[in-house]
């Protein structure tokens, strides 16, 4: 990055704030300051630290589950499904969503996301989405947003409160489906769990319309193949054209994994 020459600032007293630093070199502020020629110029902290510090900020902004925050897709696990038929799909999920991280630079023009679907609950859609998140936020560090179809929808509602008797659609509505619409990268975590009804259909169709015609990145999980979803034909139509398919296996690891758990027990109190 190119240096900027700046007003010489005065030194900052020494104190607490320093001695909590942990770059000795910035001061966590990201910039470094040095002379030349008289001058006294700022460049990006050689720790780093500017990058870092984007980075988390954008991982603030993400809002990933507790549970799921330092996941990658390197980190999936494929021999823990039972069945082979299972651990054989988990292995080329897994395959497509690396291949999906590593050229998402030409992705990105295209605007396609993915629907990872499977009957199966607690078979990995949720984790393996998060960590496409939290891939490309550490990769390219562009910003990624996690979110349920139900909180969306929770949202869009509790921006009502106060404006009941308005007739006119409340600012914050409109400011709110302008946020969802506008994140490069969107997770939309559980569609097709909420109740059906037109303003679902309507909401929706708003977001995922804006989202496509925008070529914004939306990656969907779900219990149901897009064409089960119970939402109107029109948003239906929408995810097919902005998400490939890629079906998970319809095996339980949460389950498998509290079996495994339970048999490990059993066996340390039989000894
Ligand atoms: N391939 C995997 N490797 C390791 N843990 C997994 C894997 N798939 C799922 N899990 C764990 O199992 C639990 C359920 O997974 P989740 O992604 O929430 O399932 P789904 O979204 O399909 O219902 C989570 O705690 C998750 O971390
Ligand atoms: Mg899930
Ligand atoms: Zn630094």
């Amino acid at each position: 990055m190119q240096a900027m020459k700046q007003k010489r600032q005065p030194s900052k007293p020494s104190g607490i704030e320093v001695i909590n630093c942990q770059c000795p070199i910035c001061k966590d502020t990201g910039w470094e300051t040095y002379i030349k020629g008289g001058y006294e110029y700022s460049r990006e902290c050689s720790n780093g630290c500017r990058t870092k510090k984007i980075k988390s900020n954008k991982l603030q902004f993400a809002e990933i589950p507790k549970e799921f925050e330092s996941l990658t897709v390197e980190s999936f696990e494929t021999d823990c499904y039972s069945q082979i038929e299972a651990r054989e799909r988990a292995e080329m999920v897994k395959t497509m969503c690396r291949n999906y991280i590593t050229e998402f630079s030409k992705i990105k023009e295209s605007g396609k996301g993915l629907y990872l679907y499977s009957k199966e609950k607690g078979s990995g859609k949720t984790r393996m989405a998060v960590s496409i998140a939290n891939e490309i936020i550490n990769r390219y560090m562009i910003s990624a947003k996690f979110t349920t179809a139900i909180r969306i929808l929770d949202e869009i509602k509790s921006t009502w409160s106060g404006n009941r008797d308005s007739d006119m659609q409340p600012l914050s509505e409109m400011q709110l489906l302008n946020e969802i619409k506008r994140v490069p990268v969107l997770v939309i975590d559980d569609i097709g769990v909420e109740k059906s009804s037109p303003w679902v259909d309507e909401k929706f169709y708003s977001i995922l319309d804006s989202r496509l015609i925008s070529k914004m990145i939306t990656i969907f999980t779900s219990n149901v193949k897009i064409e089960d979803l119970k939402l109107d034909e029109r948003v239906r139509s929408r995810i097919s054209k902005m998400a490939l398919p890629v079906q998970f296996p319809d095996e339980s690891i949460r389950n498998t994994l509290a079996r495994k758990e339970n048999n490990d027990f059993l066996r340390l109190l039989i000894g």
